[in-house]
């Protein structure tokens, strides 16, 4: 590792919400996320020993269930970057507004707001591109097999539309204009799953039922351009069709869980325009359509009843 330019380096990674193809996204297929502004925010400075110290908020239980991925993605990293923190000590201190639970994007905006401090400290002036390619090792340590949708949405900010390469080539990555900002409502089922675990299931369970996950890809995969065409048109009413269409097919890849079934119903007796589970699924977030201040309050409001917490955020700034 290069000496230390300087005494300190800071480093942001985004949080993300998924819209359209967690899991599916992982067999190439496109999907739609954005990235959101609350990110967790990366202080490294030399000690006199290693340490990581842990300050992001987060959801009861997350950080002992998601221990196991955090070692395996720091060491991932910090080997990528040829970094021995044995040999040059430093403490990491780990903060930011980012709520950590499952479906967040938490262990990508991690990796990528650690990647930026190191280059900071550094010096390396790492491009977006390099920052993204080291938070993608990182995501190995959490997801196993990552598409690589969360560590883009972390580096890059905005709504993408993603498609990961096949056979390790380029993947695609184009940003989505939205004619105007819109409202969703995420909410929180406060449970915490191991991305890993589940990606590996949905393996299983594909390989145990080819017939039914290419019926289930098949349909994904049309409605995943629908879905794009309609927001790009701004016929939200469409999205929101979509969004539960999806839902219901991850549905079928038992995704959902009793909580996240619970909220949903809750946003769309609340108008929500569409509702969904957002990212590793059995647990995590979900995301529901609320164009307009008004009805993400109602929703919100609506979850909330339910005894579950709430983020109010946009996508398509
Ligand atoms: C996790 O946020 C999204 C998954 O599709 C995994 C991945 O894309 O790497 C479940």
């Amino acid at each position: 590792m290069a000496g230390f330019k300087k005494k300190r380096g800071r480093g942001t990674g985004f949080g993300k919400i998924i819209l359209f193809g967690e899991h599916f996204v992982v067999y190439n297929l496109p999907s739609i996320a954005s990235a959101i502004g609350d990110r967790t925010v990366t202080e490294i400075e030399p000690s006199d020993k290693y340490e990581l110290v842990d300050r992001r908020p987060a959801t009861e239980g997350y950080k002992d269930k998601k221990k196991g991925e955090m070692e395996r993605s720091m060491k991932l990293l910090l080997d990528f970057m040829k970094i021995d923190v044995r040999k040059h000590p430093v403490r990491i201190t780990l903060s930011g507004n980012l709520f950590c639970t499952s479906g967040i994007g938490a262990s990508a905006a991690m990796a990528t707001s650690i990647a930026r401090a190191f280059s900071d400290m550094l010096g390396l002036n790492l491009n977006d591109e390099q920052i993204n390619r080291i938070s993608y090792e990182g995501e190995k340590g959490s997801v196993g097999t990552p598409s690589g949708i969360d560590n883009t949405c972390a580096t890059y900010g905005g709504l993408l539309w993603f498609v990961k390469g096949m056979d390790g080539g380029r993947n695609t990555m184009e940003h989505i204009v939205l004619p105007e900002p819109v409202e969703v409502v995420l909410g929180s089922t406060g449970i915490s799953q191991e991305t890993k675990e589940v990606v590996a299931d949905v393996r299983r369970q594909m390989e145990d039922d080819e017939v039914k996950f290419r019926r289930l890809f098949t349909e994904y995969g049309a409605l995943a351009n629908e879905a794009r065409n309609a927001l790009e048109s701004d016929d939200l009413k469409k999205v929101g069709k979509l969004m539960d269409r999806n839902h219901e097919l991850l549905r079928e890849m038992n995704m959902s869980c009793d909580e996240a079934e619970e909220i949903i119903k809750a946003a769309k007796g609340a108008d929500a325009l569409g509702a969904k589970i957002s990212g590793t699924g059995r647990g995590g977030y979900t995301i529901s359509l609320t164009p307009g201040k008004a009805l993400q309050d109602k929703v919100a409001k609506a979850i909330e009843e339910k005894g579950y917490r709430v983020l109010k955020t946009i996508i398509g700034n």
